[in-house]
């Protein structure tokens, strides 16, 4: 199994951001992490991706255990794209891509053929080569976001944990990312942990789903039966239904945009 954790919580300061979660994917699979503001999404990948001590339980990469393993050993199997990551305003796309291939570059930081085909194919894939050469801080909020895409895809690991990929893309970018997605597992049999707040792109694009609310997991499983289940509307504490839009089809959430008995916790 690539990819899984058991029982795994993490606490800041005295409180439980996540509680005894348990996770376990196919090689290949696409599992999308869905829940409100605050569920534990970012603070369940950032655990999985061994950047936070876990107060309880494990996560491991193909069996062992991931605080047991070196950055660089998580590194060659698993790259993480965080919610807001951070790189110094004046690199480059090109030089922020290069970057995701230090895992594989030896000690003497020599680039190879296999690594410069690497860094283009990620580069083409997100629509970058154009702006290759541009620094960070002039870019837009997607096309910064579509260079860190690039950089997580340049690493080519067989483990991809991508923290809401999506949320400063267009439509047209939305759709790329996630076909994106979608081949990497189909294709190249990458693992793909996705948290996303879109439900219909969730339902879309996922084998299985997993519902996190307040640190607690309320459900894991195919996206049918989330559909079937009913949290959709008590989870996020809004009105909808899921209608049906064509044979073979995942079903659509067409939500009500009134906000009934929403409150905060
Ligand atoms: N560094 C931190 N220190 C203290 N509390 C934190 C920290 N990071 C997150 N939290 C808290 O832990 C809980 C889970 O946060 P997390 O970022 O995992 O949520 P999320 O599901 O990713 O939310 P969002 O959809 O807003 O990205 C929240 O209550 C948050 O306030
Ligand atoms: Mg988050």
């Amino acid at each position: 199994m690539p990819l899984s954790c058991t029982q795994l919580s993490v606490q800041y300061g005295r409180r439980t951001a996540l509680s005894e979660f348990d996770l376990s994917l196919e090689k290949g699979e696409i599992r999308a992490l869905i829940g409100p503001n605050g569920s534990g999404k970012s603070t369940a990948l950032q655990a999985l991706a061994g950047l936070l001590a876990p107060s309880q339980g494990e996560a491991r990469i193909d069996g062992t255990v991931v605080s047991k393993m070196s950055r660089r050993a998580i590194a060659k199997r698993l790259a993480f794209l965080p919610q807001q990551p951070t790189a110094p305003d004046e690199m480059t796309v090109a030089q922020l891509v290069r970057q995701g291939r230090f895992p594989h570059v030896g000690l003497f930081r020599s680039y190879k053929a296999e690594d410069e085909r690497a860094i283009e194919w990620a580069i083409e894939s997100t629509g970058l080569a154009r702006l290759a050469d541009r620094a960070l801080q002039e870019l837009s909020g997607g096309e910064r976001q579509r260079a860190w895409i690039s950089a997580a895809l340049a690493q080519e690991a067989g483990i991809l944990l991508l923290d809401e990929p999506t949320s400063f893309l267009d439509i047209g970018y939305q759709v790329e990312v996630l076909d994106l997605v979608h081949r990497l597992s189909r294709e190249r049999g990458v693992t793909i942990v996705m948290a996303i707040h879109d439900i219909n792109q969730a339902i879309a694009v996922s084998d299985r789903i997993t519902l996190l609310e307040r640190g607690e997991l309320r459900f894991d499983g195919e996206p049918r039966a989330l559909a079937e289940s009913g949290l959709i509307e008590s989870t996020f504490r809004v009105r909808g239904q899921f209608v049906e839009v064509g044979a073979g089809k995942p079903p659509h959430f067409d939500v009500e945009l009134t906000r009934l008995q929403r409150s905060d916790p």
